[in-house]
Formats: structure tokens, C-alpha cells, sequence
């Protein structure tokens, strides 16, 4: 059974406590260390939830009125946070053939522009919501259309759900097709109004979202800066030099800039809260400013890989103090899966001969990208006091998991190979702010 949003789960009062072996992270592992005293293991505990949040944690089971859930032998997690994907792409996920340019102009933005109406819209925004959930993420910094509509409907659909989700209506006034274009007083008008809506409503927050700087004019990037500028707590997500042919097209149109990193600095657009994708042809000065500002790198390996657009050199970000965070990029990336992600990130590194442990993998699609959206005090961890998004997974799905698993020693051999072998299968229960959102058909 896969759950519809406002059925059977809503009840987020009720307490109940869910028996497992936890894990999860209390601070950021060393690149390369496989024992790591960042992990948190804690086998055969019980995770109290109560009032939408995690209240306890014992290896006792809890006296009094609690729902109990054995799910001995199996792993229950944090959920899972996509740092950048777009829901209207589900569309064009695995579309043939095209670099980034292209495929935007055949696949992508004709699709995009089908979200003009509300009830693509809403449908839209529903199936995606739905499909994060049924694959273990529970927290999402997400792109939809051009239209205000589009925004309007993911916000509902993720607030029908209780989810944290950040998103906005894309900013893009040039080089885009008719039906996707903005123009920067309306576009300005609709953000002012989402923001009003949306920013703050329960879960959501929104995101100044810039396409990527050859589809906006300098006046709407000014406008977009502006915006960041009145309200430092919102957000701001989007794309930087992702393909060699779009970082040639930047230099072309912002000739004044240093580098395309520099055309966003320079309108304001990189803080604390700014979530930029990709980030493969950047230099160290880049790497300097994104340290310096706080901003973020949503490194998106399976959407990398499948563009052709190249190889993210994340050693050089981490050891210049940038944060890391790991994103699908559907319908770039072709999975909703965070072991795709997680996957495809260990085989970037592995083809620059570094080694992605589990456990960085494993922090950076947890807390570390709570803590790059300063939103550690509320996601990303099992910690008391953290909003229960949780999720419980089989440690394997079919006979080759469980004989990989019975042969495994310790917990990293065993978490790496659950990392790479594991997907949508695996997930027995997804719960958002206490309630039951997804559970697997039979359990
Ligand atoms: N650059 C501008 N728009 C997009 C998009 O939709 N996907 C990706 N991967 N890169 C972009
Ligand atoms: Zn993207």
C-alpha cells in the first residue's frame, strides 16, 4: 500500500514508538575514515515520538500508553533531504540523447511550460511529493515552473503531507521559450505574494529561485538580489557552472563578471541560504567565495553523469570549508533514489581516485544538508527535540543484499553496502512530523 496524503496517517498525536537499530550523525565525518566517531549507532533502541517530534530514545521499551512497533533487524534513519530537483521534470526524467543546452530546449522547457495550467500543476506536484516520500525523502529544496501556480500547488501538496519543503516560481525573462518566460515587474509581484503565502506556513519556506544566469536579465537579477536583500531568511536556489558550453555562454553575456559564481555574487544572490547546483567548473577563488558566504554546493552526480557534464571534485570543495550537499536533479538526475545519488557520487569520486565513505555520503544527504540549510535544530538527525522524519529500512531486498549482508564485517562494510545496493524497495515506513506517509505494501 503506498499512503494518499490525507487518509489514514494523520494523526500526529498519538505517541508511538518505533524499535530498531538507529543511526544517524552528531557531527561531520573525516573524509576517508570508515570508523568515524561522527556516526551514531545505536542497535536495538526504541525512537519515542510524540506531539510530531522525537521525545526520547532508550533501549528499554517505554512504560504507558505508546503505540509500539517492532522493527527489529531493520535500520531506521533520519529522512533523507534532496537539496535540488525539479518537480515538473518527471516529465522528461530519462529523455535520450542531449547535453545540458539541449536538453533543456528539447525536453525541458516544453514540458515546463505544460505547468501554465493549474491542474498539471496540482497533479504534477502531488505525484512528486508522493514519489520523494515512497523513496525515503522527507525533506526537499525543489524547483517548479515559471508559473505561480506551479509553486502554489507544491507548497499545498507538501503541506497536505507536513513536509519541510523549500521551492519558489523560477525566475527566467530571457532566452526561454513563449509560455516560460517572466518579465521582471510581474515576476517581482508573484514572488512578493508566494513569499507573503507561503514563507514561514507551517513547514515551507521559499526560495528566490534563478533559473541560472543566461535566462535571466540583469535587471531581473538585480530584482532577484533585492529580494535576498529585505529578507534574510529566505532562501535562494539555483544552477552554476554546470557545462562547459553554458560556463562559454556566461561569459559571453556577463563579460564584466569574473566567473559565473561572481555573476550571482555580485546581485547579491550568495549567502547563507543559497543553494547552487552542480558547481563543476569553478576555480578556487569560487570555492573561497562560496566558503566566505556560506552558501552551498547541491552536488546532483547522477544528473552529472547522465548530461555528460563532468566530474565534481568535492575533495577541493570540502577542503576549502564549502558545504556539500547531496540532490537528485531529476530530471537531469535520472532516479528520486538518495542510494542513486549516494551511488553515483562514490563512482564520481572513484573516477578522480578518491574514496566517498558511507558515512560522508550517508551525513551529507542527512544533517549535513540540514545544517547547510541551517535547519539542523529541526531535521537530519534522531536527536530529542528534532521533528520526527524518520524512516525505517530492510538493511537488504532480495537474495543478493541479504547474502552481501550476512558476509559483511562492521558497520561500514555493512552501511556501504546497504547504500549501494538499497532503493525504494527497502523502505518499510516514511514518517513526516509524526505521521505514517508511506508504508510498503504487506507491512
Ligand atoms: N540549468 C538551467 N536549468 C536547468 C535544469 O532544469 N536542469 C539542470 N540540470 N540544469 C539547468
Ligand atoms: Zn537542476
Amino acid at each position: 500500500m503506498s499512503s494518499a496524503p490525507s487518509e489514514v496517517f494523520n494523526d500526529t498525536t498519538a505517541p508511538v514508538a518505533l524499535r530498531g537499530d538507529l543511526l544517524d550523525f552528531i557531527d561531520t565525518p573525516a573524509w576517508g575514515a570508515v570508523d568515524s566517531p561522527a556516526v551514531r549507532f545505536r542497535p536495538d533502541h526504541w525512537l519515542l515520538i510524540r506531539g510530531g517530534r522525537i521525545c526520547g530514545v532508550q533501549a528499554e521499551p517505554p512504560q504507558g500508553h505508546w503505540t509500539l512497533q517492532d522493527h527489529r533487524g531493520r535500520l531506521i534513519m533520519p529522512g533523507f533531504v534532496d537539496t535540488h530537483v525539479h518537480m515538473p521534470q518527471l516529465d522528461v526524467i530519462a529523455s535520450y540523447g542531449t547535453e545540458l543546452l539541449d536538453w533543456l530546449n528539447t525536453y525541458t522547457f516544453p514540458a515546463e511550460t505544460r505547468f501554465a495550467d493549474p491542474g498539471r500543476s496540482r497533479a504534477g506536484a502531488e505525484l512528486f511529493c508522493d514519489a520523494l516520500l515512497a523513496n525515503g525523502t522527507t525533506s526537499a529544496v525543489v524547483f517548479a515552473t515559471a508559473h505561480k501556480v506551479s509553486a502554489d500547488a507544491l507548497f499545498t501538496a507538501a503541506r497536505q503531507r507536513g513536509m519541510r519543503l523549500i521551492t519558489g516560481k523560477v525566475l527566467q525573462d530571457r532566452h526561454s521559450p513563449d509560455g516560460l518566460r517572466d518579465d521582471v515587474v510581474q515576476a517581482e509581484r508573484d514572488c512578493i505574494d508566494l513569499i507573503d503565502r507561503w514563507h514561514g506556513t507551517d513547514r515551507l519556506s521559499y526560495a528566490v529561485t534563478v533559473r541560472f544566469a543566461p535566462t535571466s536579465s540583469p535587471e531581473q537579477l538585480a530584482m532577484a538580489g533585492a529580494l535576498c536583500a529585505a529578507d534574510a531568511t529566505l532562501y535562494m536556489q539555483t544552477h552554476v557552472a554546470e557545462n562547459r558550453a553554458e560556463v562559454e555562454w556566461v561569459k559571453q553575456l556577463f563579460p564584466q563578471a569574473r566567473s559565473y559564481l561572481d555573476v550571482y555574487a555580485r546581485n547579491h544572490l550568495l549567502h547563507a541560504r543559497s543553494v547552487l547546483a552542480h558547481g563543476i567548473w569553478i576555480d578556487d577563488a569560487d570555492r573561497a567565495a562560496l566558503q566566505r558566504s556560506g552558501a552551498q554546493i547541491a552536488h546532483s552526480p547522477s544528473s552529472n553523469l547522465f548530461l555528460g557534464s563532468g566530474l565534481f571534485d568535492w575533495r577541493a570543495a570540502g577542503d576549502a570549508g564549502v558545504a556539500v550537499s547531496l540532490a537528485s536533479d531529476v530530471g537531469g538526475g535520472t532516479s528520486l533514489s538518495p542510494f542513486r545519488t549516494m551511488g553515483d557520487a562514490y563512482k564520481v569520486q572513484a573516477m578522480a581516485g578518491q574514496r566517498l565513505t558511507a558515512w560522508c555520503a550517508l551525513h551529507a544527504a542527512t544533517l549535513g544538508s540540514a545544517k547547510a540549510l541551517r535547519l539542523d535544530h529541526e531535521i537530519g538527525s534522531l536527536e530529542v527535540g528534532r521533528m520526527a522524519d524518520v524512516c525505517v529500512w530492510d538493511w537488504a531486498a532480495d537474495p543478493v543484499a541479504h547474502r552481501r549482508m550476512e558476509v559483511a564485517r562492521g558497520l561500514h562494510e555493512r552501511a556501504f553496502a546497504w547504500m549501494t545496493l538499497a532503493d525504494d524497495r527497502n523502505l518499510v515506513q516514511a514518517w513526516v512530523a509524526g505521521a505514517l506517509r508511506h508504508q510498503r505494501a504487506g507491512v
